[in-house]
């Protein structure tokens, strides 16, 4: 068992991999499972996990009639989100991971895995998950390898990613995967009984090593801290991939919008989290957009490669959603609520006496008796969340009504227009569009976004998130931005860059945009920019639409001055904002691309004229 030489991967037969055995059966040397399974990806293998995760008390199935093959699973209350301060990127130089990355010496990592890892799944079942993210065989897609302690990962990795054996089958004898270890570091004594949903309250580590693209996660089972092909590889890995092989690896959205005449057009987006990413995603027009059509390819990544026609095309990595529940509701997402009518897995969400779940936002009116994401009774009024405010859907993503008919094309689908959006109160107006890709570059690389309570705790703070990738970007910002620069003066025809705020509030506090369905207007008119069609004004920030460059039909009650307002530049607030982006761009020191620099001394300028 200890001879390093000796196969103990428990490998079916059809693999064929040898180094994946090799590395498989050195993870089980280290961790000690009491055994190793293979996932095949197969209805039957999740049907009996799903079987044994009830038994296990960590799923619930719910209501078969109300939410047929759905279960509820609810965390440990300390293992309820992603972990900025526990996550690191161990890149040989610390100067590569950046000022905004938390960094440790490679050599001293490995020492802490392995430590961590040394019999951390003792006990319990090491499953072996093959996945690809993209397509199989696409040209943009990659595959990982999870190895994982947890049933319930194995699930939600089924729904998220294309998983099983068809990709081993892709792999052959020597294709390149992505190792991902993955524990909850709860390793059980012999004849220790199992909680519902381990984790360890004491360490948690979500650990990349960019030059060897490996990761490595400890202590927590939620969401991407489990599911690894999600934040792990298709961003902090994958962004790194992209920096040495000339594309892009981006936190955004991916739809399109068809026009009366059947003019399409594919639209990418970046929001920081708790930004509507998901609403906008599967926007739905207003009643008179006759003729228009919003369809999905993502809501959360997207992996985007220059075409030798020098446009940019973009996949879906994913394939699946993990989305936020509260908030969604038929008024918000009616996409959202139709996909998610089965086969949902649901964590940390409400339990209604009916056995269907319910979550702060879904009614207006709360059931008057529920079981909060924590196992307790819950009544309106209780001065408790019913669901944690971080509470999850995990669904496949076929089963939403508006997926685009091209959402799983290997090829990827082009992509005219980049969008970046955060939720700014003031200052920021509704739309924007960049000048030229490096004016873009910098819109992007300074997006900021004020903090939700979900979040930080603090609300309202403005925190600069370039591109919505702070937390995702696994090198230098410096770098990235440089990066960004880089392959759009590489292409042809790079998309649009527009700068969009939802979120805009009067001196009164209201917002003062709708949002929702009525972001539409916003969209027609970035497509027809891209188009030509469409008029703007130069404005000292770039191109805005004047009122009459708006379609309000069916908004008339939205007045030219509403307008005025929404889209005001004021000096002084701006004067400032670009005072404050120094916050961070400061911090990059010799990376700071002397492009960004000059982008601001001209924004100066032109606010000055
Ligand atoms: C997410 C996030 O969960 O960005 O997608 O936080
Ligand atoms: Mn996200």
């Amino acid at each position: 068992m200890n001879d390093p030489r000796i196969d103990i991967s428990n490998a079916p037969d059809y693999v064929r991999h040898r180094s994946l055995r090799e590395w498989v059966s050195r993870i089980a040397r280290l961790t000690k499972p009491e055994r190793i399974v293979w996932c095949d990806g197969t209805q039957e293998e999740n049907d009996r996990l799903c079987a044994e995760l009830v038994a296990a008390g960590t799923f619930l199935r719910l209501n078969e009639k109300l939410r047929p093959g759905s279960y509820l699973a609810r965390s440990h209350p300390t293992d309820v989100a992603r972990m900025e301060d526990r996550t690191f990127i161990c890149s040989a130089r610390k100067d590569d991971a950046g000022p905004t990355n938390n960094w440790v010496d490679p050599a001293e990592m490995r020492g802490t895995i392995d430590r961590l890892y040394d019999g951390c799944m003792r006990g319990r079942t090491m499953y072996v998950v093959p996945f690809s993210m993209g397509p199989i065989g696409s040209h943009i897609a990659q595959v990982g390898v999870e190895i994982s302690d947890s049933a319930y990962v194995v699930v939600n990795m089924r729904m998220m990613t294309r998983m099983g054996r068809a990709v081993v089958d892709h792999l052959g004898e020597d294709g390149a995967f992505v190792p991902c270890v993955h524990s909850v570091g709860a390793p059980l004594a012999a004849g220790q009984k199992d909680v519902p949903w381990p984790c360890n309250d004491k360490e948690k580590w979500i650990v990349q090593f960019p030059e060897t693209r490996e990761i490595w996660s400890f202590g927590s089972g939620y969401g991407g801290n489990a599911l690894l092909g999600k934040k792990c590889l298709a961003l902090r890995i994958a962004s790194v991939m992209a920096r040495d092989e000339g594309w892009l690896a981006e936190h955004m959205l991916i739809l399109g919008v068809e026009s009366p005449s059947g003019e399409k057009h594919y639209v990418s987006a970046a929001f920081p989290s708790a930004c509507g990413k998901t609403n906008f995603a599967m926007l739905i027009p207003p009643k008179t957009f006759a003729g228009w059509k919003v369809t999905t390819i993502g809501e959360d990544i997207a992996w985007i490669k220059p075409g030798k026609d020098g446009r940019f095309y973009a996949i879906n990595p994913e394939y699946g959603f993990f989305g936020v529940a509260p908030g969604t509701s038929d008024a918000t997402n009616p996409n959202a609520m139709k996909t998610l009518r089965s086969n949902v897995i649901f964590t940390n969400v409400a339990l209604t006496p009916e056995g269907d779940v319910w979550w702060e936002g879904m009614t207006d009116t709360p059931p008057a008796r529920l079981i909060d994401w924590q196992g307790q009774e819950w009544t309106p009024g209780c001065g408790r969340l019913a669901a944690h405010a971080n509470s999850r859907f995990t669904v496949p993503a076929s089963q939403c009504p508006s997926m685009d008919a091209n959402w799983e094309d290997p090829a990827g689908v082009p992509i005219s227009a980049f969008l970046f959006g955060g939720r700014r109160s003031s200052t920021v107006p509704l739309v924007v569009e960049a000048p030229s890709w490096e004016d873009g570059v910098y819109m992007a690389a300074t997006l900021g976004s004020e903090t939700t309570a979900a979040i930080t705790g603090k609300v309202g703070v403005v925190r600069r998130d370039p591109m919505a990738m702070l937390a995702f970007c696994g090198y230098n910002m410096g770098d990235y931005f440089a990066h960004w620069l880089k392959v759009g003066k590489a292409a042809a025809q790079p998309p649009k860059i527009f700068r969009v705020n939802w979120f805009r509030r009067d001196a009164a506090g209201k917002f003062m945009w709708p949002g929702f369905g009525e972001n539409m207007r916003v969209l027609q008119w970035i497509v027809e920019r891209c188009e030509g069609s469409a008029k703007g004004r130069t404005t000292p920030l770039g191109i805005m639409p004047a009122y009459e460059d708006l379609s309000w039909k069916g908004l008339e009650k939205f007045t030219r001055d509403q307008y005025a307002e929404l889209s005001e530049v004021e000096h002084d607030a701006w004067v400032e904002e670009l005072h404050s982006h120094d916050e961070l761009l400061g911090k990059l020191g010799a990376h700071l691309p002397g492009e960004l620099e000059a982008r601001r001394t001209l924004l100066h300028q032109k606010l000055a004229a």
